[in-house]
């Protein structure tokens, strides 16, 4: 494997070992301070971000690497007109490993095959987010102890949220879990993730529009309504604050229950929820750098 794309190019036993890395970087941090000496990550995000960008990083800087980018389009050659194809096989003249975010999705695979050098699909429009799935994964393995017989609800907007679609894709490889969708109508997931992963895995879900499933919860999966993936305004206003999750709400869920948010939050989450010991969205941060550590590690073949 080259480059990651989609959470699909890992298998499940790669997926293992990248969190069993993550889990030995975070007991003997002193051991990969100089793993990635003299290689250099490039960070090119066409799109917003605080951690996906800076976890990756703060994971280079902390192998010993170092990192050249930038954070927004307008600051490259794209605003010239440059397509994603020339720009990747430019910075792959500069750098060891890209990671790239783009508002189309697809662009970080034609950057992959433009580029002789590892590219990482660091979120590509409404599509998919891999390496926010790895964070979670971490965050589940470490709270959960496993990844598999757990009811999983994802709420929010679970049409555009890429994140969403990743980390379905990768509990669907995982015997016995059960999906909670929670989402306004017309933010259900799409349909090809209905059918091609949960009906054909044969998995047992529902989609719905409340909270009357929240008690019976392992995993509580909360979404931001996607503003920049909307059409008009007006749909967006109506419906960002549809789902918000509060400590009274919580008063019902399981004491186990993993709150779980990519972040950023806006309303969805009321303020009150951070305090309670079943949040672990800011825990997710911190694991976001350490599996991207692992990953960085695993793309450039150093063990
Ligand atoms: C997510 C993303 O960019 O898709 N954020 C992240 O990477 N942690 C979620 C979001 O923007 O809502």
């Amino acid at each position: 494997m080259k480059d990651l794309i989609s959470i699909t190019d890992l298998t499940v036993e790669e997926l293992q070992e990248l969190i069993d890395k993550a889990l030995d970087i975070i007991e003997c941090p002193d051991k990969y301070a100089e793993k990635c000496k003299r290689k250099k990550l490039a960070t090119l995000f066409f799109e917003p971000s605080t951690r996906t960008r800076l976890s990756f990083e703060a994971a280079m800087l902390e192998l010993g690497g170092s990192v050249l980018g930038f954070s927004e389009a307008n600051s490259s050659s794209a605003a010239k007109g440059e397509s994603v194809a020339d720009t990747a096989r430019t910075v792959a003249c500069y750098a060891d490993i890209i990671a790239m975010r783009h508002p189309k999705e697809g662009a970080p695979l034609v950057a992959a095959s433009a580029a002789d050098i590892p590219v990482i699909n660091a979120g590509d429009g409404g599509h998919n987010h891999p390496t926010q799935t790895l964070t979670d994964l971490l965050t589940i393995y470490r709270e959960k102890g496993g990844f598999s017989n757990l009811k999983i609800g994802f709420c929010g907007d679970l049409k555009f949220g890429r994140t969403v679609h990743s980390l379905i894709n990768a509990m669907c490889r995982y015997e016995g879990n059960e999906f909670v969708l929670i989402s306004p109508e017309e933010l259900r997931v799409p349909g090809y993730i209905r059918k091609d992963l949960l009906d054909r895995g044969g998995f047992k879900y529902v989609e719905t529009d409340n909270w009357d499933l929240l008690p019976e919860l392992d995993i509580l999966y909360m979404t931001r309504v996607q503003r920049e993936r909307f059409f008009n305004e007006a749909d967006y206003l109506r419906l960002k604050d549809v789902f918000i999750l509060t400590a009274e709400k919580l008063r019902s869920a399981k004491e186990d229950l993993c709150i779980m948010h990519p972040l950023p939050r806006v309303n969805e989450i009321e303020r009150a929820v951070d305090d309670d010991p079943r949040a672990c969205y800011f825990k997710q941060v911190l694991n976001g750098k350490y599996i991207r550590m692992a990953l960085i590690l695993k793309l450039l073949g150093i063990e």
